[in-house]
């Protein structure tokens, strides 16, 4: 079972996570993974509250299940199983054997190929069964995610673009993005063969990772009506945060099965001003992630840390 289960973090570890934090560490006991929050690796300029780390931990204890499921296992999970330990986000036990769903074996077999794609997609729209597929991907997982109409997708856009000069005004903020992207080899940061070219349209609002290390960038027209989604959650307690990570790469691999590329946008969801803007205030809902996707060229797999590294040793697993 630890041998099934060493391959099932390993998928785990391929979840997106803000900057490529890969926020998380593992513990095998038994027929049991515990994921734990690496607080030592959130990014406190932009994620003061430890909320997108939860969205990237929930990210990576979806994969987990996901992982389990298609290994033939009945996969359950707990959140915060111990009050008394904060970090300890989910308790994800492989059960009696079960047979793997067909929809359990392609989100699975989408776990390698889903990345981040900051280049320009195709002008071709998403067909509307396809955008309603992912809806249903937020839905199982508790959460709600809207396709902006033109008017909001253009709100959106303008919102994202304030949001990221607000974000820079932030003392540190400079420094933290610095810290996590380019620089040589490493296992984790986004590297710069990632960060992808600048819109010269000005209309999408991709993260920008390198003017502030003043490394260049190239220019490309994106297109000028990017399919826009909003994510988001009823409740906004750590346990939803954790959900909406899970909805999120759930949606992001129902995505890349049916050959879309995504791009999520979260420096909207990092003013809290924006965040707020981005949701009807009469629905209850809170904004947690907004995404782009759209069709796009294929592009490479970002470095992950070592298992050695996140997978906590045998000492006290029962
Ligand atoms: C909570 C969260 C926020 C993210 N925000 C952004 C963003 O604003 N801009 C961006 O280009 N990528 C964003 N990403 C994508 C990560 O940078 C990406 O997952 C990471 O670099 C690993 O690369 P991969 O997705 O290709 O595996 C975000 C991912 C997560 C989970």
């Amino acid at each position: 079972m630890r041998k099934v289960l060493t391959e099932c973090v390993r998928a785990a570890t391929n979840a997106p996570s803000l900057h490529n934090s890969q926020p998380w560490l593992f513990r095998i006991r038994r027929d049991t993974v515990e994921v734990y929050a690496d607080t030592a690796r959130r990014l406190p300029v932009l994620d003061p509250d430890g909320r997108e780390q939860l969205i990237s931990v929930g990210a990576a204890v979806f994969t987990l299940r996901l992982a389990i499921g298609a290994a033939g296992y009945r996969p359950s999970e707990e959140l915060f199983p111990e009050p008394g330990d904060p970090e300890l986000v989910a308790r994800v036990r492989a059960g009696g054997p079960a047979p793997v769903s067909p929809a359990a074996e392609a989100l699975a077999a989408a776990v390698p190929h889903r990345h981040t794609n900051r280049w320009p997609f195709a002008h071709t729209p998403v067909p509307a069964p396809v955008l309603e597929r992912l809806r249903d991907a937020a839905r199982r997982e508790g959460a709600v995610l809207t396709v902006a109409g033109p008017a909001v997708r253009n709100a959106v856009l303008d919102l994202a673009r304030s949001a990221e000069r607000w974000l820079r005004a932030r003392p540190g903020y400079a420094e933290e993005l610095a810290r996590w992207t380019g620089r040589g080899v490493r296992h984790d940061g986004v590297p710069l063969w990632a960060v992808g070219p600048w819109d010269s349209l000005e209309t999408v609002p991709i993260r920008d990772f390198t003017s502030l290390a003043e490394l260049p960038r190239p220019a490309e027209p994106f297109e000028p009506y990017p399919t826009v989604l909003v994510l988001a959650t009823e409740g906004d307690e750590r346990a939803d945060q954790v959900r909406a990570g899970a909805a999120l790469q759930r949606v992001l691999l129902t995505a890349t099965w049916q050959n879309l590329a995504t791009t999520p946008i979260s420096q909207l969801v990092e003013e809290p001003v924006v965040r707020r803007a981005l949701t009807d205030p009469g629905s209850g809902l809170s904004a947690q992630m907004v995404l782009r996707v759209g069709y796009g060229r294929v592009v490479g797999a970002t470095p992950r840390r070592p298992l050695s590294e996140v997978l906590l040793g045998r000492r006290n697993a029962g």
